[in-house]
C-alpha cells in the first residue's frame, strides 16, 4: 500500500514553483487594513506617559488601538500566570514588546505612523542575560525542577577523578521563511475566522476568544501550511491572530498583521541560552559514577514555554549514557528579553550538549577517543542494571550501540581519526577534528494531556476521500504522511485523499503541532477514522452479498466480497444508498505515559528515537574560519512511513542544528537591544555550509517496539542534535593546537571569532 514508500510531499512541486499559497496570497476582501505596532525602546521601564496624536492623525490610519481597547482579557499568556499583556499598560519589560497597534489602508502607512508615538519611560534596572539574571538575584519564571537518582551527594568525592566547569550554550532564531502572519474577517453572527500562520490553532482559537471575552465557539482558525515553524509558532503566533481578531471585529474589516524580518526577530521568542554548571566524577577508565549539574537558561519576561522547555533539558541531560548517582536542576532565569520559547528539540539540544561536554571532559581527562568514552557510558540492556535514567523511567529499546557501531564501520571512523591525528601533526596550519555523537530523544509531551489527537475522515459518495486532522504543516510532511495512512487504511491511491486546511471547525481541542508527535497523533487518530468506516463498509458488504467477515477484504481500489470483486468508489456508492454513514471522527491518545513532576519520576517518553552522527572539520588556525568537509549519519526512524521524507527531515535538522552551533548569534546591547535581527547582522546556514560530503542513511533494520502508526518513530527533532558532532570535531582540531593535553571547552555557537579564541588559549596552554 501507499505506506512505509516514498511518495512527495504533497505540496513539493507548489514549494519550488512558488505556487504554495501563504496566508499572505489570500485575496484579500475589499477594504483590507493592514496592521503596525508601536514597540517600547527601552529594556525595563514604567511607561510615564504615551501621546498616540500624531499616529492617529498620520495619513491612512483608521484606529490606533492601546490595552484599553481590548473588550476581553489583556493577556496572550499561554500558561494561564497572566504574565504576558498583549499590549503593554504601565510596564515595559523587553525592548521591542508592543505598546499599541496601528490600523491603517496600507501596510507601509501604518508602519510609518506607528513611529510617530511619543513615549515617556522611566528607566528600570535590566538585564539581558543568564550572567546578569544571577548578579541581579533574578526571579524564576516558572517553577524549577530537580532530578535525583541514588547518592550524588556522597558519591561524587569518591572516584579518583572529578572536573567541575561550565558551559556556555547561545540560543537560536527560528528564521522560518515565512515570517508570522494573521488575518482576521469578521463572520456572521458576531464571529471572527481567523487565518494564523500557527503550529497550534486550538490555542490560537482559545487566545483569541478570551482576548475578545467571547466563548471559544465564536472563533474560527485555520491554517493551511506555514513557511516554517521550527517551534517558533507553537505559541508566538497568537499576539499577531489577537491584535487582528480584535481590529477586524471592532471596524468589521478584514485586518491583516504581518510583522516585517525585524520587528519578528525583536519580537517573538527565540531557542534559550543555557548555562551548564556541572560537577562529574569518574574513573581512570573513563566510567562516570557521579554528576550533579544545573541548567540555568535565559527565559526572557516570562513563562511561555519556559518551564517544559528547561523539564526537557534535564531529561536529555544524561544523553545516551546511564548515571549512577545525579542530581540535576534547572534555573528559568527571567531576562528583560522577549520571552524564549519552543525551538526543534525543546531544551532537549541544551541538556544534551551539556552531556556530550562532560564526555569530551573525561576524554581528556583520560586520554582517550571521546567515543570510547561514550560506548563505555551508553545505557545498557535490560538486565544490566544500567537501564534506569534520572527520571527513573527505564530504558527498553535502547539500540544505541548496534547504531553508533554500524555507523563506526560504514564511516570508516578509526581509519580516518588516525589520518587526521597524522595531518595535524605535520600541518601547521590548517587542523582537522572528527567526532561521532548519538542522539537518544524521548518522545512524548511532557504534559500528558496534550498526547492526544482528532480527526476526520468523510467518504464522499463518488468514493473520493476528505482527510482533516489537528495536526498542522510547516513543511515536514505531515500531511502527506496522515494521507498515507488514510490512503492505506482503504487501500486506495493516494491522489483519492484529499488533504484539508487544519481548521479549528472540524477537529476541536487539538494540541500544538509539536514534540515530534505530529504523525504519531495524528496518524493514529485518522487510522481511528478510516476503522469506523471501514467497519460500517465491511458490515454493509455481508448485509449485502451475505458473507461473513472473513470473506471480505480490501485491496488495492477495490474490494474482494466473496466471490465479487468491486470497484472501491462502486462499493462506496452501493454503501451511500443503503445508508451506511460514511464519516468518523477518529481519536488517539498515547498509553503507557505518566509523569510525576513534583516527585521527578514516572515514563514521560512512549518511547526513544536513536540516532548518531560522524562529523570531519577543517579549520584555520590563525583566522578560526571553519569548514565542514564531511558528515555522516546512521538514524532510528522506526520503520520508516516515507523514507524521503524522513531524510529530508534529518538533512534539515542537521543543518539547523549546525547553524545553531557554528553561525548563528545573537546579541544583545547595553540598552538590551537585540542587535541581531536581520540576516545582515545573523548568519544562518548557506547551501554552500553543508558538509562536502553528506551521507544520510536510515536504520532499515528498526521497528519501533511500540505499536505506533505503521511501527514508526518521530523524525522532525532528533537529528537536530545529530550537529552536536560538528561542535565537538571544532573542538578536537582546536585541541590539536596543545597536543590534545585538555580539553578546549568550547562553547556554543562557535563562531570563528570564538574558535580563534579557543585556539589562542590552547596555544598558551602548549
Ligand atoms: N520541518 C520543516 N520543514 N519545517 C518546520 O518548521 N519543524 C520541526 C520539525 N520539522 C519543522 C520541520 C519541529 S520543531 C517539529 S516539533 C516537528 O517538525 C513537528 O512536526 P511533526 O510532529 O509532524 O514531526
Ligand atoms: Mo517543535 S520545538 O516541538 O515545535
Amino acid at each position: 500500500g501507499p505506506m512505509h514508500v516514498s511518495l512527495k510531499h504533497d505540496s513539493a512541486h507548489k514549494h519550488v514553483t512558488g505556487q504554495a499559497e501563504y496566508i499572505d496570497d489570500i485575496p484579500e476582501p475589499a477594504g483590507t487594513l493592514h496592521g503596525g505596532l508601536g514597540l517600547a525602546d527601552r529594556a525595563h521601564a514604567q511607561i510615564v506617559s504615551i501621546d498616540l496624536e500624531a499616529v492617529k492623525a498620520a495619513p491612512g490610519v483608521v484606529w490606533v488601538m492601546t490595552a484599553d481597547d481590548i473588550p476581553g482579557a489583556n493577556d496572550v499568556g499561554s500558561t494561564g500566570r497572566h504574565d504576558e499583556p498583549l499590549l503593554a499598560t504601565d510596564l515595559v519589560q523587553f525592548h521591542g514588546q508592543p505598546i499599541f497597534a496601528v490600523f491603517a489602508e496600507t501596510r507601509d502607512q501604518a508602519r510609518r505612523a506607528a513611529l510617530l508615538a511619543k513615549i515617556e519611560y522611566s528607566d528600570l534596572p535590566h538585564w539581558s542575560d543568564i550572567a546578569g539574571a544571577r548578579d541581579n538575584g533574578a526571579p524564576f519564571v516558572t517553577e524549577p525542577m530537580t532530578l535525583k537518582r541514588g547518592e550524588p551527594e556522597a558519591e561524587i568525592g569518591k572516584p579518583p577523578l572529578r572536573v567541575q566547569a561550565s558551559m556556555e550554550i547561545g540560543g537560536q532564531e527560528h528564521f522560518y521563511l515565512e515570517s508570522h502572519i494573521a488575518f482576521a474577517i469578521p463572520g456572521e453572527d458576531d464571529d471572527v475566522i481567523v487565518w494564523s500562520s500557527t503550529q497550534h490553532p486550538s490555542e490560537v482559537q482559545h487566545m483569541v476568544a478570551h482576548v475578545l471575552g467571547v466563548p471559544n465557539h465564536a472563533i474560527e482558525v485555520r491554517t493551511r501550511r506555514m513557511g516554517g515553524g521550527f517551534g517558533g509558532k507553537e505559541t508566538q503566533g497568537n499576539q499577531f491572530a489577537a491584535l487582528a481578531a480584535v481590529a477586524a471585529k471592532k471596524l468589521n474589516r478584514a485586518v491583516k498583521f504581518r510583522p516585517d524580518r525585524d520587528e519578528d526577530m525583536s519580537m517573538t521568542g527565540k531557542r534559550h541560552d543555557f548555562r551548564v554548571d556541572y560537577d562529574i566524577a569518574f574513573d581512570e577508565d573513563g566510567r562516570i559514577h557521579a554528576v550533579d549539574a544545573t541548567y540555568a537558561a535565559r527565559c526572557g519576561f516570562s513563562a511561555d514555554l519556559s518551564g517544559p522547555v528547561t523539564d526537557r533539558a534535564l531529561f536529555h541531560a544524561d544523553s545516551s549514557y546511564f548515571y549512577p548517582h545525579v542530581h540535576l536542576t534547572s534555573q528559568p532565569l527571567k531576562t528583560h528579553t522577549v520571552s524564549n520559547t519552543a525551538f526543534r528539540g525543546f531544551g532537549g539540544p541544551q541538556g544534551m550538549l551539556g552531556a556530550e561536554r562532560m564526555i569530551e571532559e573525561i576524554a581528556y581527562a583520560v586520554g582517550k577517543d571521546p567515543l570510547e568514552v561514550r560506548k563505555l557510558n551508553f545505557y545498557g540492556q535490560p538486565g544490566s542494571g544500567r537501564t534506569t535514567t534520572p527520571y527513573h523511567q527505564q530504558v527498553e529499546d535502547c539500540v544505541i550501540a548496534r547504531i553508533v557501531d554500524e555507523l563506526e564501520q560504514s564511516s570508516d571512523y578509526q581509519a580516518r581519526r588516525q589520518a587526521i591525528l597524522e595531518f595535524n601533526e605535520q600541518s601547521p596550519v590548517i587542523r582537522k577534528g572528527i567526532a561521532l555523537t548519538p542522539v537518544k530523544f524521548g518522545i512524548s509531551f511532557t504534559l500528558t494531556a496534550y498526547n492526544q489527537a482528532g480527526a476526520l475522515v468523510h467518504v464522499y459518495n463518488d468514493g473520493s476521500i476528505h482527510l482533516n486532522h489537528g495536526g498542522t504543516e510547516m513543511g515536514q510532511g505531515l500531511y502527506t504522511k496522515v494521507a498515507q495512512v488514510v490512503a492505506d487504511a482503504f487501500q486506495v491511491d493516494i491522489d483519492r485523499v484529499k488533504i484539508t486546511a487544519t481548521t479549528t471547525g472540524k477537529v476541536p481541542n487539538t494540541s500544538a503541532t509539536a514534540a515530534s508527535s505530529g504523525s504519531d497523533l495524528n496518524g493514529m487518530a485518522a487510522y481511528d477514522a478510516c476503522r469506523q468506516i471501514k467497519e460500517r463498509l465491511v458490515d454493509f458488504a455481508c448485509r449485502q452479498w451475505k458473507v461473513e467477515k472473513s470473506e471480505v477484504e480490501f485491496l488495492p481500489n477495490r474490494i474482494r466480497i466473496g466471490g465479487d470483486t468491486v470497484p472501491f468508489d462502486t462499493f462506496v456508492k452501493a454503501a451511500y444508498y443503503d445508508r451506511v454513514q460514511l464519516s468518523a471522527a477518529g481519536f488517539y491518545k498515547t498509553p503507557k505515559i505518566h509523569w510525576d513532576r513534583a516527585a521527578g519520576k514516572g515514563h514521560p517518553f512512549y518511547y526513544f528515537a536513536y540516532g548518531a552522527c560522524v562529523s570531519e572539520v577543517s579549520i584555520d588556525t590563525l583566522t578560526g574560519e571553519y569548514m565542514m568537509d564531511r558528515t555522516d549519519i546512521l538514524h532510528d526512524v522506526g520503520k520508516s512511513l516515507n523514507p524521503a521524507i524522513d531524510i529530508g527531515q534529518i538533512e534539515g535538522a542537521f543543518v539547523q542544528g549546525m547553524g545553531w552551533l557554528t553561525t548563528e548569534e545573537l546579541w544583545w546591547d547595553a540598552k538590551g537591544r537585540l542587535r541581531t535581527h536581520a540576516p545582515s547582522t545573523y548568519k544562518i546556514p548557506l547551501a554552500s555550509d553543508r558538509p562536502k560530503i553528506f551521507n544520510v542513511q536510515l536504520a532499515e533494520w528498526s521497528e519501533n517496539a511500540e505499536p505506533t502508526v505503521g511501527r514508526s518513530k518521530a523524525v522532525g527533532e532528533p537529528p537536530f542534535m545529530l550537529a552536536i558532532s560538528v561542535l565537538e570535531a571544532i573542538s578536537m582540531a582546536v585541541a590539536s593546537v596543545a597536543d590534545y593535553a585538555a580539553c578546549p571547552r568550547l562553547d556554543a555557537p562557535a563562531t570563528p571569532e570564538r574558535v580563534l579564541m579557543a585556539v589562542e588559549r590552547m596555544k598558551a596552554l602548549g
